[in-house]
Parts: structure tokens; C-alpha cells; sequence
């Protein structure tokens, strides 16, 4: 059964060391408006660790859980009676990171009487992308207010575009925790046709950037470092980049870094830094963006999108624009300000979600650590 009416969804994500709460309405078949959303990043408590630790990341949740949901409720204009629907990430993520959010909706779909729409972490990523609909030229300006807490961006509203206009997609994701190549043949149907086979790319940029001792969260970091390096310095190899298969593997070029490095003095390792830096960027580069050249001559396309918190890589947005001008296929890159995790993404995909129906009441609710990501579409989970 297909809803039409205009919906309000709260959003809730909590999956690793971002709180976030943003309030959506879908306005009609067009556009999806933005009433209210707020980001609460730990990257400053993680940072003393050099990593999440989860059961930290899941006490900060908690505690700025119930006052960010204030601001979003009050700022949002929007009455309790006459919100649709809770979307909260189920998956996947640190266990009790989820747990808090994942609590919190069953606790207010419960109070409220609202059903709850589960989200899959990914799909967020993937509709922050998809709806933005931005070129990415227009969207690099605007940089997230994490500190304390604060809007993600200047966002009012998100175009949907016709699905004859972007269907098939096909979507890099690369974050943190995943790297992965989606063919999506309609809104929710998702096919994954390559995936890391260890190390996430964020994750060989965070462990790599730990190497150079830069300090946590390595990505960023790592990345302005590269910009005074030279990229040909060194000679890092480009893996699984010939291999028939669409997979990633990056651990193999996180430890040839770790073996130049050794073999350096700690003043030579220092005078280097930004050159090797430069290297490895170029290679994790190289290998996304040679394997989103295979996956388009392989699948077909129309458009390919771009999100995940590595996706905020200027480098890397550039180089894929290059490829996919070359392919003649439109790039949607996700705005540098929704490329890491935020709970507009949530509220952009679980909109979706609702209109199909996919709808939970608040005790058949449960997180899933590891969760595919055509388990929701299948509702098999
Ligand atoms: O999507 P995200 O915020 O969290 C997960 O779902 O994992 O992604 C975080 C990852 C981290 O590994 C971080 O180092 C990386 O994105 N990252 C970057 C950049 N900005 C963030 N990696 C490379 N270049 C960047 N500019
Ligand atoms: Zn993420």
C-alpha cells in the first residue's frame, strides 16, 4: 500500500560517534524539506583515545540524546500529533552505539503511539547523495558546526528527482567502516557488486594517518597533509585494481606504508611525511575510482553517486568527476556537510522507506550490528 499525504519523520542516528536528530517533511512527490536538524560529534572525547571506543561513544549518546531531541522538536515547528513516523538507524554500527538510538525510538514510538521505519546506515549515506541532486561544485561550501552541537548545513529542502532520471545508479560508499559499490535499479533496491574484502578506505586513511602521527580522525588529516606531497613519490600499489572482481582490499596497502616507513630514520620518515601521505591517497584513490571505471562497463548506468565520510575528499570527488564526465554519466556527490553521519540522511532514506510501508511497531524493533543491505528491502533481518 502506497502513502501519498505530506509526511513527518523524526530521525534518529547513533550508529558510531555522532548523535544526530533532524525533523523532515516530505512535501509532495517533489521534495523532502528539512524542519530541523543538529549533529553532536565525539571526535574531540574519541580523539584523547586515538579510536572510538564504543561504550564511551554509547554514554555520550545518552547523554546528549534527550536535549538534542528538544532542540530539534522545538525547532522543527512540529506538534507530537502530528509526526508520522520515527526513522531510526538499526544497522550497522558499534552494538551499543545502536542500542541507545535504536531505545530511544522504540521509547518514543511507544509514548507518541508512532510507528518506527528502520533504516540501514548505508542507505542514509546513499540518499544524502541521490536527493541532493547538487552538482558538486555548488556543494563544497558549506562545512559542518559539530562543536558543540549544531546544523549539519544550511539545508532547507531536497529535490526528488524522477526515477527515470537516475535509475539504474550506481553508488560508491566509503566510510569508516565500509566501502561499497551499490547498483540500485529503483528507490530501495540495492544490489552490492563489490565490497571491501578487510580494511574500509576511511579506515586504511585513519590507521595510515596513525602511522604518520597525525592526530585522530586520520582522513582529514591525512588529506591536508598530502596536499604539500608529491602523489608519484612513491609507488603504493593500487590493489585488486586488475582483479576481475569489483571487491576492495586495503589492509595490503596500509602495511606497504607501514614497510617504507621502517625502513625509514625518524628524521627521514619526517622529511617524507607529506610525500608518502600523497602516495597513499593517490592509490586509495586510484583503486575507488578504477573500480567504479569497471563497475560502468559493467552494469548499466544513468548516474553515479558519491557519499560517506571519505566522500568529503576533495581529490577523490574531483577524480570521479573527471571519470564520470569522461563516461558522460552525471556524478551527485553528497554535500561535504552530509558526507559523514548525520540524521538528515536518515530521514531522506527512511521517508522513502515509509512510503513503502516499511513500518514497525515500537516492540517488533531491534539493532543488528551487521546488517545487509537488502535485508530491509527483503524484511528479512
Ligand atoms: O561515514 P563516516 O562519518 O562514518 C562511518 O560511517 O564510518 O566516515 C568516517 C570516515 C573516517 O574514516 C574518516 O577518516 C574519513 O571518513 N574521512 C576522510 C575525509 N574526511 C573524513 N577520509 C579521507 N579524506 C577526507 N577528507
Ligand atoms: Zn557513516
Amino acid at each position: 500500500m502506497k502513502r501519498k499525504q505530506p509526511k513527518v519523520l523524526l530521525a534518529i542516528e547513533t550508529s558510531c560517534d555522532e548523535t544526530a536528530l533532524a525533523v523532515v517533511r516530505k512535501k509532495n512527490e517533489r521534495s523532502i524539506e528539512v524542519l530541523a536538524d543538529a549533529v553532536a560529534s565525539q571526535v574531540d572525547i574519541h580523539r584523547a583515545t586515538g579510536g572510538v571506543v564504543p561504550e564511551v561513544a554509547a554514554r555520550e549518546h545518552v547523554s546528549v540524546l534527550r536535549p538534542l531531541l528538544h532542540q530539534v522538536m522545538q525547532q522543527s515547528g512540529v506538534d507530537v500529533q502530528d509526526l508520522n513516523a520515527i526513522a531510526v538507524t538499526i544497522g550497522p554500527g558499534l552494538p551499543p552505539a545502536l542500542a541507545v538510538g535504536v531505545t530511544a525510538a522504540r521509547t518514543l514510538a511507544y509514548a507518541w503511539k508512532k510507528p518506527v521505519v528502520p533504516v540501514h546506515h548505508i542507505e542514509g549515506h546513499i540518499y544524502s547523495a541521490l536527493l541532493a541532486g547538487g552538482s558538486n561544485a555548488q556543494n563544497q561550501k558549506s562545512k559542518p558546526v559539530k562543536v558543540p552541537w549544531g546544523p549539519t548545513g544550511p539545508y532547507t529542502g531536497f529535490q526528488i528527482p524522477k526515477p527515470e532520471k537516475v535509475f539504474p545508479a550506481l553508488a560508491l560508499i566509503v566510510s569508516g567502516g565500509h566501502t561499497m559499490l551499490i547498483h540500485m535499479t529503483d528507490h530501495l533496491q540495492y544490489e552490492v557488486i563489490g565490497s571491501t574484502r578487510d580494511d574500509a578506505a576511511g579506515e586504511a586513511f585513519d590507521k595510515v594517518a596513525r602511522l604518520l602521527g597525525l592526530p585522530y580522525p586520520g582522513g582529514p588529516a591525512l588529506s591536508k597533509l598530502a596536499q604539500q606531497g608529491n602523489p608519484t613519490a612513491y609507488d603504493f600499489p593500487r590493489p585488486m585494481v586488475k582483479d576481475k572482481s569489483l571487491d576492495f582490499s586495503f589492509a595490503g596497502l596500509k602495511t606497504a606504508v607501514y614497510y617504507t616507513l621502517r625502513q625509514l630514520s625518524q628524521q627521514q620518515a619526517a622529511a617524507v611525511k607529506a610525500d608518502l601521505a600523497a602516495s597513499f591517497e593517490q592509490a586509495v584513490i586510484d583503486t575507488l575510482v578504477g573500480k567504479v571505471a569497471a563497475a560502468l562497463g559493467r552494469v548499466p548506468v544513468r548516474i553515479v553517486l558519491l557519499a560517506g565520510g571519505v566522500a568529503a575528499n576533495h581529490k577523490l570527488r574531483s577524480e570521479l568527476n573527471k571519470l564520470a564526465s569522461s563516461r558522460q554519466v552525471p556524478l551527485h556527490s553528497a554535500p561535504i556537510s552530509l558526507c559523514g553521519d548525520n540524521a538528515i540522511m536518515i530521514g531522506l532514506a527512511g521517508t522513502f522507506a515509509y512510503t513503502a510501508s516499511r513500518l514497525h511497531p515500537w516492540n517488533q524493533l531491534d539493532f543488528h550490528a551487521r546488517l545487509d543491505l537488502t535485508a530491509l528491502a527483503r524484511a528479512q533481518y
